[in-house]
This record gives structure tokens, sequence and C-alpha cells, in this order.
């Protein structure tokens, strides 16, 4: 889907397309994304404003769940189009008020470019502030699975870290994941593609309530 900035035509990254690669400025001095991300999973969020509460809420539960992503070889990198000069001040003031240390970058990309790279700005919602993006990108630079919430409603960390077991769980065991899926359920076995495995899927122990739906253990 296309959509004009100022003028300037944002295409949004897509489930499946290959992350935009991009070199910023961030609270720990310029990164390159490609190089940041390599070899490991990448969540890149965007928030609308520094210095604003629901974006600090946000903020500090992604740091306060750093041991839950290092677990889950994920890396964390926020973004907003405010300067480094504020990025450092919110982090530090974060640091003092709520004592929460956010050890993950920040990108401070005041010229815009990462946000319409990812198209992050929407119009409609605001025409000077970034949406608040996630971004689930996989250790081969693909994007998987993209959120969106708009400026007044904050995202659930919940959800963030079940999709993302839930990403990494479809990869390693070859299954799909029904809805509500939380770790430790049964998975959903794909649909058979050649008669050997409709004739396994016959025979196995699986949970079946039809041809085309069954689920099994981990
Ligand atoms: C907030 O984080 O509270 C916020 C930021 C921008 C617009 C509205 C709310």
């Amino acid at each position: 889907m296309e959509v004009s900035i100022s003028g300037a035509v944002s295409v949004l990254p897509r489930i499946g397309d290959k992350a935009p690669d991009f070199e910023a400025l961030t609270t720990i001095g310029t990164i390159k994304f490609s190089e940041y991300a390599k070899n490991s999973w990448v969540i890149l969020f965007s928030h609308p404003a520094d210095f604003t509460p629901v974006c600090t809420t946000e903020l500090v539960e992604f740091a306060k769940e750093i041991d839950f992503f290092n677990k889950h070889n994920t890396k964390l990198i926020g973004l907003s189009v405010d300067s480094i000069h504020s990025h450092i001040a919110w982090v530090q003031n974060i640091k003092e008020k709520l004592g929460v240390t956010l050890s993950y970058p920040l990108v401070a990309d005041i010229s815009m470019n990462v946000a319409r790279l990812y198209g992050m700005l929407h119009p409609g919602e605001s025409q000077t502030a970034t949406v608040r993006a996630v971004f689930f990108i996989d250790p081969h630079m693909t994007i998987r699975l993209v959120l969106y919430y708009p400026l007044n409603v904050g995202r659930s960390m919940e959800e963030i870290k079940r999709v993302l077991i839930s990403l990494q769980t479809a990869d390693n065991y070859s299954c799909a994941l029904p809805a509500n899926w939380q770790p430790g359920q049964k998975v959903i076995v794909p649909p058979p593609k050649t008669l050997q495995e409709l004739e396994e899927r016959v025979k196995a122990n699986y949970e079946k309530v039809d041809f085309y739906l069954a689920k099994r253990e981990l």
C-alpha cells in the first residue's frame, strides 16, 4: 500500500518483505540496522513522541522484559522522530523517576527517513508523529509480523511476547498456532500435502476434528 507524506510516497513494508536496511543515529551511537540485526530476531518499534505518558509506559515495559527478549534471541530497537538530545534526556528521566534503564537503542529519526521507509507515518492519525508500529523481523531479515496501534492506545506486552514465541515455535516445529494459542498448548498440524502425509496423519495420535483440523502436543 502506498501512502503520501508531505508529497513523498511511502510504501508500507508487508509480511514476507525484506526489512529495509538503514543507518541511523541512536542512543548507543550510529548503527547500521543489518549489522545490529545480524543473526538474531529484531523487534523494531516506533512511538509517537518522547516525554509522553503512554509511550513512557510502553518503553518501560519493553525494558522490563529485556531478559525475556535476550532468552529468545531477540534484539529491540525503538524509534521516534525526536532528536537524540530529547531521547537521551527522556531515557535519563525514566531512570531517575521510574528506576528503569532502557538498555536497547532508540533511533533519533529527525529526518523521518526510517519512519517513511517502514510506513510508520499514518497521516490520517498524525501528520508529524509515528504511530505505534511493531515489526517482527527474523534472522534472515524478513518481516514476519506487523502490528499498528494508534496514538492513544498502548501496546500489550503479553501479546508482543506471545506472537514472538508463536513465530519462533512455528519455525522450529513446522506447525501453525490456533487462535489465542499460549506456550504449552497444542499446536496445529499443517494439512497433508501428500498421500503419505495423509496416511501418517490417520495413524498419528493427534487430536483430530476433521481432515483439515488436527492438533498435537509439541
Ligand atoms: C502518549 O504517549 O501518551 C501520547 C503520545 C502522542 C500522542 C498522544 C499520546
